[in-house]
């Protein structure tokens, strides 16, 4: 038999069975499953599909489509419908309160981290994520943070063992990264970092920070100023005010600090900002040729850095006065994001 005849035989047996249907509480649910439930004859017919050629299969599906409808029809008329859709009578107490499902969300920190991402990722640069655990070659040494800098002390640094330590900021990504790689380097590493502060409301022995780095045979500080402009006016919105200042890092030669106008009208803007109205947010510099030399690029390379830090952003986007509600973990804080 073909499918059409198949198609053809279960609808006249449809309409007779239908005719006869006299108790209709009775048959009514067999006819309805025997047609067109789960394992019903069209729902076989629609796996038989598969068997024929597919030149004929748009005709034979619009075939089967139409008996489906012409069965369902009928049955609508004829009031019959599946048990599921109408059993009257059953347990379910729809008055009853419904179970609640608690949803998770994503820690603020995670969302920053994302958005800001998001927007490197759009024009070009790739994640490159680094380790949490160095040493202090690619954590210091490598970035021309020599022996005795003090930034190397116990008292700012973790130290595991003799060499190994917690990063103490994802510029020891940058190195990792070209060691492995040649340029032209574009990417950002987000990541966090670890430091021996005294913990306050606004410092915690550890944060995040979205390291950048663009290596490539022309780069400016125009460009990185640029790219700075650009972002802050995705990040923070188009009328965002930006300002450099002069600053010094012993990876970038010039260096630079990056401010974004927060405001000073109300008492707790003078007291974020210092007064000033401007707040920092990230710092950055042109790759320092000592860079290069540790990792054995060409010195006649350019390229520019910038480390943007996470949670002075997190807490000014949500309006968090106290860091350490970050890292406690309190759900009643993390419900509100
Ligand atoms: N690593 C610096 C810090 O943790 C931030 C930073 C400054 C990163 C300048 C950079 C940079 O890449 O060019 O304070």
């Amino acid at each position: 038999m073909t499918l059409y005849d198949k198609i053809k035989s279960i609808q006249d047996n449809f309409n007779s069975e239908l005719s006869s249907v006299t108790d209709k509480s009775l048959s009514a649910e067999l006819l309805y499953n025997k047609y067109l439930g789960r394992k019903g004859l069209v729902s076989s017919l629609y796996s038989e599909l598969g068997k024929i050629n597919n030149l004929e299969k748009p005709k034979a599906g619009e075939k089967i489509n139409s008996l489906k409808n012409f069965l369902e029809e009928k049955l609508k008329k004829a009031n019959i419908k599946s048990e599921k859709k109408s059993n009257k009578d059953s347990s379910i107490d729809l008055t009853l309160p419904g179970n609640h499902f608690l949803e998770g969300s994503i820690h603020p920190i995670t969302q920053v981290m994302n958005d800001i991402s998001s927007i490197f990722k759009n024009i070009g640069f790739s994640i490159f994520s680094g380790d949490e655990v160095e040493d202090e070659f690619y954590n210091f040494e490598a970035l021309n943070i020599p022996k005795y800098h003090p930034a190397r002390d116990m008292q700012d640094t973790y130290y595991l063992n003799n060499d190994k330590l917690l990063r103490t900021h994802t510029s020891a990504s940058q190195i990792h990264f070209m060691e492995n790689n040649t340029p032209p380097i574009k990417i950002i590493s987000p990541g966090r970092v670890y430091r021996n502060e005294d913990i306050s409301v606004r410092s915690y022995c550890l944060f995040h920070q979205i390291e950048g780095l663009y290596v490539d045979k022309n780069v400016s500080f125009a460009d990185l100023k640029g790219l700075l402009e650009y972002f802050s006016k995705k990040y923070f919105g188009e009328d965002v005010k930006v300002r450099f200042r002069p600053s010094y890092f012993p990876f970038t030669e010039p260096s630079a600090e990056m401010d974004i106008y927060w405001g000073l009208e109300s008492e707790s803007d003078y007291r974020i900002t210092k007064g000033t109205g401007w707040l920092e947010i990230l710092g950055c510099g042109m790759v320092d040729p000592e860079v290069f030399k540790a990792v054995e690029y060409d010195s006649s390379l350019k390229g520019y850095a910038f480390g943007i830090g996470i949670e002075r952003i997190a807490m000014l986007k949500y309006g968090i006065t106290d860091i350490r509600l970050l890292y406690e973990g309190d759900v009643r804080f993390l419900r509100q994001f």
